[in-house]
């Protein structure tokens, strides 16, 4: 499948499987070898050959909401800032000055232009070098020819994608999908924490329901459902659905006046390193970003779903985050670090995900794929 499926369909398909005691089912099991976590030859190759050439979101363009707003942090492994130019276009830049290489901004704000605070090197929205500190001192230097390094910029249904090496991998999949972030979402607060996990494990406790019974008995199993989801695949991505008891009251809604909005969880997974989970009152953007074998940054970026500016969108968005992120999420990363903590146990050679467990089987044969073979 090339795109998703839209809110009805989903909701039959949900009603469906209430109805019946079912659920979606992959095809088959997928074994991934434990060493696959371990191996920080295997960490150099995710990075260096799908992290780096895919077209990857690196922030909302919420984040970056006027002429001059910055957002600068590591990708990947590299320093990047991308930043809305004087024309309102995004760009991104390596994030090293053209002089000795520091960091031309930490962190997000806005500035009418990017100064290295090492020598005062003055660089343009557009990454343009136009000041040089006592130009005398360097006879000759053409400022043309230093300006801040791009890299592949686009903004796309309300996220800004950087792809850092060329040629960029993948086919161009998001094409089925009409939106993600809409205009009216605001981003609210955005987050940056440290986890002692691998990312693959911490990406694969988003996108499985199996385990909503044992994990969160009393945070989500209560509003959910156990083992009952919708899961579509497009492209190298995924989508996760993740019911609420109230879409039931949907059977009695004709099939075309069906309005999913706060009546499920949509988790989106954008290959390879993305989550965009979107909850009752709010969306959160969640890049997962692999310091070591062991290490994953994690930055947060939560919006509201809409309303604008409307104080009690707001109001609601910050409700529902705090008690999301104060149960569920905790859960998780409860798991997922003990997870990491048995790792070298040498218990299992390898991890087995099952039919219900599908869309994580098609992460791991999408990134074995895009890995040079050997
Ligand atoms: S390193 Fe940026 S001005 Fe010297
Ligand atoms: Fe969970």
């Amino acid at each position: 499948m090339t795109t998703t499926m839209d809110d009805q369909s989903v909701a039959q398909r949900v009603l469906d499987h209430i109805a019946n005691g079912t659920t979606d089912l992959g095809r088959q099991i997928w074994r991934e070898p434990v060493a696959n976590y371990r191996s920080p030859e295997r960490l150099k190759a995710e990075i260096e050959t799908v992290l780096r050439c895919t077209p990857t979101p690196f922030c909302p363009s919420a984040a970056l909401p006027e002429v001059g707003s910055y957002v600068a942090r590591e990708a990947a492994g590299i320093p990047i800032i991308v930043v809305r130019g004087s024309d309102g276009k995004v760009r991104a830049f390596r994030n090293a000055c053209r002089h000795r290489g520091m960091q031309v901004a930490a962190g997000s704000g806005c500035a009418r232009a990017l100064v290295c605070r090492y020598h005062g090197w003055t660089y343009n929205l557009e990454g343009k070098l136009r000041h040089i500190p006592h130009e005398d001192g360097f006879p000759g230097l053409d400022k043309e020819a230093h300006p801040m390094v791009p890299v592949t910029a686009v903004e796309r249904l309300g996220l800004v994608f950087v792809t850092q090496d060329e040629p960029a991998r993948g086919d161009d999949s998001l094409g089925g999908l009409e939106k993600l972030i809409a205009p009216d979402q605001r981003l609210f607060a955005t987050n940056e924490r440290d986890f002692e996990v691998n990312w693959k494990i911490f990406l694969e406790s988003f996108i499985e329901g199996y385990h909503i019974k044992s994990t969160h008995p009393e945070s989500f199993l209560p509003y959910g459902f156990d083992n009952l989801n919708v899961i579509d695949t497009f492209g190298p991505h995924s989508r996760v659905t993740y019911p609420f008891q109230r879409i039931k009251k949907l059977a009695k809604v004709p099939p075309a006046e069906r309005r999913v909005e706060g009546l499920l969880t949509y988790v989106y997974h954008l290959f390879p390193n993305v989550l965009i989970t979107v909850l009752s009152r709010h969306t959160n953007v969640v890049i997962l970003e692999p310091l070591a074998i062991d290490r994953t940054r994690q930055f947060t970026y939560t919006l509201t779903n809409g309303g604008g500016d409307d104080p009690e969108a707001l109001a609601e968005a910050k409700r529902d985050a705090g008690f999301v992120g104060n149960t569920g999420a905790q859960e998780d990363r409860a798991v997922v670090q003990a997870i990491q903590r048995g790792l070298a146990s040498g218990a299992n050679d390898a991890f087995t995900f099952g039919k219900f467990e599908s869309a994580i089987v098609h992460f791991h044969q999408t990134l074995t794929a895009a890995l040079p073979r050997g």
